[in-house]
Order: structure tokens, then C-alpha cells, then sequence
């Protein structure tokens, strides 16, 4: 097993691991943070650029470094690697450039998106994000598009991650959807404005790291932070039936599937569970959900120790 030195502490990982994997297996503190990879998706990563990483040694033999930055998610660990990722200057500089370049065509509407709160953009945004920004020309702008009854899609957020259309590959049957155009034309749609329709689509708005896809049915019913997150079951023939109600006093406002400490699905849900079961009697409710550390849901759960470094710098700063 190869051992790799991140942010000067050393862990030993399965061959074959990267470097995200390596720095994630240290904790939540250690990761960096990640926009397009996703684990549970084949293929994902490399599109963002958030992840960047400084090798120092590329090995125990190779005692050279890159020159430059690589994105963690998609540079393989060798045994004696040495990493730099909070600790570097570099790195931390060229992710707020990435930050900038994101939020060059995202408006900045948290205010009305249902996503604030609990979105990966404004919490990296926050992190390592300037106030000012060195664009001047005017942002791109498009149609809305009705892409069915229960998912709305705003591509002016959108971030062209592409972990939707590897939603709609790998856990579809039919995908109905994709990344028409290239370069700056490049946007997410269904060309000939098709309703996105079947068993597990609702997983799309999961994995949307920002507010381009959101859930009809809960739709500016309420903020998140004032919604309380229950874990809740019931017996799927679809799915596992685990989810996390966000509940309103007893009304249930929406149901997502369970994400893990990195804001990913633990595992994928049925649109039954998702849009068709907003009873509460129709679940049984386990307790609170763990709630995402960068989420202000959970503000005033978590002291500065517990909050991804990152995070903890950004409030130094
Ligand atoms: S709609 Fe969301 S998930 Fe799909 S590519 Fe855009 S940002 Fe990524
Ligand atoms: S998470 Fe690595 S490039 Fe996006």
C-alpha cells in the first residue's frame, strides 16, 4: 500500500487511490474541496478545477515535484508522494482564481435559490472567494426550459459539472438529457425539449453541487436552514427507502437521499421516496440527520475544531 504525506501528515492507501481519496481518508479537514468528482459516478471529476493539489515529490524514487498544480481527483497517489494543499500559497491562490472563473456566468441570486444553504459554490465561494471580481463583460443569459414537472432547470447556474448526465447514464435506463455545445455555448439541455421522466431522475437534483437543479415540489416552500432534517425509512421496492425528510413542525417539505460527510448520496433514491411520499405517516422517522459542517443549517452545532480547514482558515482570515 502506497503511503502518501498530505499537508505534512502521512496515510497509507489502497494502490490505485487518488489523491482526493488519500486526502478524504485523512478527514473532512484534510479534503480538498470538489465540485465535479463524485464517487459513487464513473467518470466524474476533472472538469472543475477546485481540487488542485501541489505535488512537492512525486515519489520515493522521484524525488521531484510537478510543476504545476494537478486536480486531486484525477492524479493516481505513489508511495512517498509528498502533497501540498491547505498549506501552499499556490494553491490556495489558484483556487480563488477558480472560484472567480466559476462565478463568471453563475449569478448571484442566493437570495431566491432554493440551493442557499446547502450549496458547494456559495461554501467554496465563502472559503476561498474574492469580493471583487476582474470580469466586466456581461454574463451569459438563458431560456428558461421546462424539462418536466418535477425538476426545474436554471442553466444560468449552472456549472457544467456534468455529474447530472452521469446520474442520467449510469442509474437510467434513458437519458433524455446532456451537454449540448462546446466552450462558452456550452449548456445542459434536453434539444428537443423533452421531460426528463423516470424511476430515479430526482437524483440529479442530489448531485447538483449548486442550484441549477432544483425539486419542483419544494420549490420556495421554505429556506433550508429553517427546515428540520430527519433520517426516516420505509420499505421500497424501488430503493432502500433511506432518506432524510425536511420537515416543517410535521409537514414534510422534501425528501432527499442521505449524503455523506462530503455532501455525497450515500445511496441513490426512488422518485417514489422523493416526490410521491410527502406523508409523515408514511415513514418512520429515525432521529436528526448528521448535518453537513459547511451547511448553515448547522450553525452553532459544530465549534471551529470540528469545521473542514478550509473553512476554519477562511473564518481566520
Ligand atoms: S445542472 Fe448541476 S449537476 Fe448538471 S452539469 Fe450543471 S451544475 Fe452540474
Ligand atoms: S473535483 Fe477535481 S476537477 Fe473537479
Amino acid at each position: 500500500m502506497p503511503k502518501v504525506i498530505i499537508d505534512m501528515h502521512e496515510i497509507e492507501v489502497p494502490e490505485g487511490s487518488t489523491i482526493l481519496q488519500a486526502a478524504r481518508q485523512l478527514g473532512a479537514s484534510y479534503a480538498p474541496p470538489a465540485m465535479c468528482y463524485y464517487t459513487k459516478l464513473e467518470g466524474s471529476g476533472g472538469k472543475c478545477r477546485t481540487c488542485l493539489v501541489k505535488v512537492t515529490q512525486n515519489s520515493a524514487k522521484d524525488t521531484k515535484g510537478t510543476p504545476k498544480l494537478v486536480a486531486s481527483c484525477r492524479t493516481v497517489v505513489a508511495d512517498g508522494m509528498v502533497v501540498e494543499n491547505f498549506i501552499s500559497e499556490e494553491v490556495v491562490s489558484a483556487r480563488k482564481d477558480v472560484v472567480e472563473l466559476l462565478l463568471i456566468n453563475h449569478p448571484l441570486d442566493c437570495p431566491v435559490c432554493d440551493q442557499a444553504g446547502e450549496c458547494d459554490l456559495q461554501n467554496l465561494a465563502f472559503a476561498h472567494g474574492e469580493e471583487i471580481t476582474a470580469y466586466e463583460e456581461p454574463r451569459r443569459q438563458y431560456p428558461v426550459q421546462d424539462i418536466g414537472p418535477l425538476i426545474k432547470l436554471h442553466m444560468n447556474r449552472c456549472i457544467l459539472c456534468y455529474r447530472c448526465v452521469y446520474v442520467a447514464d449510469q442509474l437510467t435506463d434513458q437519458r433524455q438529457h446532456g451537454v449540448l455545445g462546446r466552450g462558452d455555448a456550452a449548456e445542459i439541455g434536453t434539444y428537443i425539449k423533452k421531460a426528463i421522466q423516470n424511476d430515479f431522475s430526482g437524483n440529479m437534483i442530489d448531485v447538483c453541487p449548486v442550484g441549477a437543479l432544483t425539486d419542483k415540489t419544494f420549490r420556495f416552500k421554505s429556506r433550508v436552514w429553517f427546515t428540520k432534517p430527519m433520517n426516516a425509512h420505509r420499505d421500497c421496492k424501488m430503493c432502500s427507502g433511506k432518506v432524510v425528510l425536511w420537515l416543517k413542525g410535521s409537514e414534510v417539505l422534501r425528501v432527499t437521499g442521505r449524503k455523506d460527510a462530503f455532501g455525497e448520496s450515500l445511496e441513490f433514491i426512488c422518485n417514489g421516496c422523493r416526490f410521491e411520499s410527502k406523508a409523515l405517516e408514511q415513514w418512520t422517522v429515525e432521529g436528526p440527520a448528521t448535518v453537513d459542517v459547511r451547511s448553515v443549517i448547522s450553525q452553532n452545532h459544530y465549534d471551529a475544531q470540528s469545521r473542514p480547514a478550509w473553512e476554519t482558515h477562511a473564518l481566520l482570515d
